[in-house]
């Protein structure tokens, strides 16, 4: 098997799903986000939320504001909006005209933040209308929340393919997929439904949240689920299918917030992620896949023009640091 060279420069990549939060986390987790990416897709699952062209505008010059005091000054962050029942075409058009290139549904009550969100994609006709008509992309969070924890991506499917059926032109994301059956929804989908894939998607199983004493800081939403779901996305990102990309879904919580009964969801895995997917396709002898991958498939879905800048990967011992501010990353201490 032909490994990687010890240094490798390729496109710089995009992460097309992050949460980069406000205030102080915000200032810590942005700049981490600017050293690996060029371009990253911020959640709007905010407090408030991006709901708004005020929002949006004030919450971008935000972001721009943690990075200007860094040296990865070139990151810029791509802007979505949290989409709320009864929204109206208007205020899509305003959002779009503030920058918006994608619009999230939060099923109510499917994750951080989501409580103000949709119960059916009927409460929101008229802004799935207009985000077709503009060319917005749909980016889902897909899990039906009542249903059982394992099955909650499953379980969402119908809705999927209701949406799709009635907005044959809208572009959508199925974020952070998880499972087998979600990623056989995509594959045998339409041409305009795409996935983004994590790190800890690819990587881990329910074993590494509750197989031995029980891992926080692998929990996230959707969970982590079977070697053999897992397998199905290995097999997603080693197809070289252009509808599936890297989205990190890094969402830094506290670790007060995490270490507690009823702790939050959520994994901060930007500091280890290209580091691991860089040994990821060496070790399935994909190294020809990367690129495309973390730095290509993403932009060409949300029709972007791809980065023209580089990065440079070397082969070194990369530690992973054990806290960022108070927040413990994905693999903390762990050598890559
Ligand atoms: C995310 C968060 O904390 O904002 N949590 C997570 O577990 N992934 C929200 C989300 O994307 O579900
Ligand atoms: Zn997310």
């Amino acid at each position: 098997m032909k490994s990687f060279s010890d240094k490798i420069s390729i496109r710089k990549p995009d992460d097309m799903h992050v949460h980069l939060r406000q205030g102080e986390i915000l200032k810590v987790c942005a700049p981490e986000s600017a050293k690996w990416f060029e371009r990253a897709l911020v959640m709007p699952n905010t407090n408030p939320p991006i709901n708004n062209r005020e929002r949006l505008i004030s919450y971008k010059k935000e972001i721009e504001e943690a990075i200007s005091y860094h040296e990865n000054k070139t990151f810029t962050p791509l802007m979505s909006f949290k989409l709320y029942p009864e929204m109206k075409e208007e205020d899509v058009i305003k959002l779009s005209e503030a920058g918006a290139i994608a619009g999230k549904l939060y099923p109510e009550g499917s994750t951080t933040n989501s409580e103000d969100g949709i119960k059916s994609w009927e409460q929101i006709k008229e802004a799935l209308s207009a985000m077709s008509k503009l060319g917005i992309v749909l980016s889902i969070h897909g899990e039906k929340p009542d249903s059982f924890v394992l099955e909650r991506e499953k379980d969402y499917l119908p809705e999927l393919f209701k949406i799709i059926e009635h907005y044959p032109d809208l572009k959508i994301v199925l974020e952070h997929i998880s499972s087998a059956d979600g990623i056989n929804a995509v594959i045998t989908g339409p041409a305009n439904l795409g996935a983004t894939i994590t790190v800890h998607h690819l990587l881990i199983t329910l074993d590494d949240l509750i197989g031995q004493g029980i891992d926080p800081h692998n929990f996230c939403k959707p969970v982590v689920k079977t070697p053999k779901d897992r397998e199905a996305i290995k097999n997603a990102v080693l197809s070289g299918n252009r509808k599936f990309f890297f989205g990190s879904d890094s969402a830094p919580h506290l670790e007060s917030a995490k270490l507690k009964a009823g702790g939050s969801a959520g994994i901060f895995s930007v500091p280890a992620a290209i580091p691991l997917l860089v040994s990821f396709f060496e070790k399935n002898g994909s190294q020809e896949l990367l690129e495309n991958f973390i730095s290509k498939y993403g932009a060409e879905f949300y029709k972007l023009p791809l980065n023209k800048s580089s990065i440079t990967l070397e082969r070194k011992e990369n530690k992973i640091p054990g806290k960022f501010l108070d927040i413990i990353p994905f693999m903390a201490g762990f050598f890559i």
